[in-house]
């Protein structure tokens, strides 16, 4: 590092003798840029960050990233979901935990953001509610059975913690994911291997009664939603 300070005093004096101010200001911004991008283009290369570090650094603002507002198909189906107790998987900032306790539902949101669950907290305090929170891995997580009356997952695609929800639901028990689908990638870049094929949650959640369920494309962004219950 001193080094590099080193070098850089010297790049400085040469500039300072042999160009008029205003190009040697520019110059200057430009291999400051310049050294900031490769360090940074280093950092990223060799150490990818986890997804606790990512995530807690988009929500490290005070704006919410996806909004307060729940998301539609959840505000259109209230009516047909059973009253109880809530697991929200992968919560993020609690858009949809928070409506649910709006409700009258009881509402514990997993995720893996600290920074993400407490601006849930926030967000519940600002609607005059409370919400219980957790910081856990799904990739590694398990979820005690018989347990929920409604699951929610929404835009968290991973098709191991789907499959773990049939086993958390009490018997009558809901299940709500809603996530992209392969017709997103026509709209936006971004990676398939997050994205459902046409008609998988209506597979994965084949053994469940299916409630509701829709392909929704508006030629911006492209998504699958259901709602299914456990016999
Ligand atoms: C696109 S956001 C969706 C948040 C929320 N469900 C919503 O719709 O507003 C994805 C969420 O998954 C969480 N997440 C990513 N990887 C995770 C993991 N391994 N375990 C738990 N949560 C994770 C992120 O922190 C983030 O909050």
């Amino acid at each position: 590092m001193l080094n590099q300070c080193a070098q850089f005093v010297n790049i400085k004096v040469i500039i300072q003798k042999s160009l008029p101010m205003k190009p040697q200001i520019q110059i200057l911004k430009t291999l400051i840029f310049a050294g900031l991008f490769a360090l940074n283009s280093t950092t990223v290369a060799h150490t990818k960050p986890k997804d606790k570090d990512r995530w807690n650094e988009k929500y490290d603002k005070e704006t919410y990233l996806f909004g307060e507002k729940p998301i539609p198909f959840l505000v259109d189906n209230i009516h047909i979901l059973r009253k109880g107790k809530v697991l929200d998987v992968a919560m993020g900032e609690g858009r949809n935990g928070v409506y649910l306790a709006t409700q009258g539902f009881d509402v514990t949101g997993l995720d893996i953001s600290e920074k993400g669950l407490e601006k849930a907290h926030a967000l519940a305090a600002k609607n005059n509610v409370t919400i219980k929170t957790k910081v856990v891995d799904l990739e590694k997580a398990e979820l005690e059975t018989n347990s929920y009356d409604l699951i929610l997952c929404t835009y968290y695609m991973d098709r191991g913690i789907y499959k773990k929800f049939y086993d958390a639901l009490k018997p009558g028990g809901i299940v709500l994911v809603e996530t992209y689908n392969i017709d997103y990638l026509k709209y936006r870049k971004f990676n398939a291997k997050w994205t459902l094929e046409t008609n998988e949650l209506l597979e994965i959640f084949k053994g469940m009664r299916v409630l509701r369920y829709q392909d929704y494309d508006d030629a911006r962004e492209a998504y699958s939603s259901i709602i299914a219950q456990k016999p």
